[in-house]
């Protein structure tokens, strides 16, 4: 059993990545630590406990930072692309579940604590949690088993970048938190535009979850009419770029992924905020700034019809199992 951290600025996709994760088998979901991001931090964690108390997912949810721990590119949510609820703007009816006392870097902080190399952060949002999680505990990196990273964009299959020629939404929102992130040492894979953006989920995928996935796939239909719409008005295509839950994929099936290891820095400042950039371990550069920097792990390609196949078999497995 793969236990799970999920910390997450949870929009359309991330609440997608959060269903994938809860029906995944060998997958045990200890908490939901919630960010700003795709909106604000009341919406993400309400959002949160809407999908968790809709789809029974046990594990408690923190909240977590509600704004960047430095510069960021953004001064406010994409409601363009998730809604102004974050959630397309579905109807959202009252919930009682509510949110656990302790704040999300805490509780990272807690959990890891108390399960000393078992423990995997997967983080779909801004790295504002996990570097202040860091920031109050600096003996982290040993304590996680590893960190999965949707974030970020390397020029592998041409992709460098969807809020900027060179940056991705979630570092961008966040750069100087990522930065800290990539150089702390923590077992880190980062899962970027280069593999994302390769995988695509189209009018069919969703039909076919709406039909065959029970409340879940209908959940999933209902919130991606926004996301879709907007993903046609800038490709011309009613199809969706597979983010958060390729981090999950990743998770659960590293095989589907081609890798390698690298040191990795984030821009923080000028017209290049937000850029993710690797350097070749085996290079002695002319610079302290690239020299013995942690090796992260950058995925590169990917299997797209085995992630897409991972997905649809685990919502399908939804309904076999209710
Ligand atoms: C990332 O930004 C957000 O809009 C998505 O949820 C995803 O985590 C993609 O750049
Ligand atoms: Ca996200």
């Amino acid at each position: 059993m793969r236990k799970v951290i999920f910390d997450t600025d949870i929009g359309i996709d991330d609440a997608m990545a959060l269903l994938f994760l809860h029906y995944a088998r060998n997958v045990e979901l200890r908490a939901i630590v919630t960010g700003f991001g795709n909106a604000s931090i009341d919406d993400t964690t309400r959002n949160a406990l809407y999908v968790s108390e809709r789809f029974n997912i046990a594990a408690p949810v923190y909240r977590g930072a509600a704004e960047s721990t430095g510069t960021s590119l953004f001064d406010s949510y994409p409601d363009f692309v998730h809604g102004k609820n974050g959630l397309g703007d579905v109807d959202i009816p009252h919930i009682s579940a509510t949110q656990e006392s302790a704040g999300g870097a805490q509780a990272i902080v807690d959990i890891a604590t108390a399960n000393p190399g078992d423990i995997t952060i997967v983080a779909v949002g801004r790295l504002s949690n996990v570097a202040n999680a860091l920031k109050l505990c600096p003996e982290l990196p040993q304590l996680l088993r590893e960190l999965v990273v949707m974030g970020g964009a390397f020029g592998f299959n041409g992709h460098r970048g969807n809020v900027s020629p060179v940056a991705e939404a979630n570092i961008a929102g966040d750069p100087e938190a990522a930065d800290f992130v990539f150089r702390s040492g923590i077992p880190t894979t980062i899962v970027g535009l280069d593999v994302t953006a390769q995988t695509t989920m189209d009018d069919d995928f969703f039909e076919l979850l709406k039909n065959k996935a029970g409340d879940a796939g209908q959940f999933i239909f209902d919130i991606s009419r926004h996301y879709l719409d907007f993903h046609e008005q800038h490709t011309g295509r009613h199809a969706c770029a597979v983010h958060d839950s390729s981090a999950v994929a990743y998770l659960l099936a590293p095989e589907l992924f081609t890798t390698r290891d690298a040191g990795v820095r984030v821009v923080s400042t000028g017209p290049a905020i937000g850029q993710t950039i690797w350097s070749d371990p085996e290079v002695s550069y002319q610079t302290g700034a690239w020299s013995e920097l942690p090796r992260c792990r950058i995925c590169t390609d990917v299997d797209s019809a085995g992630v897409l196949d991972l997905y649809r078999k685990t919502l399908l497995s939804a309904v076999d199992n209710s």
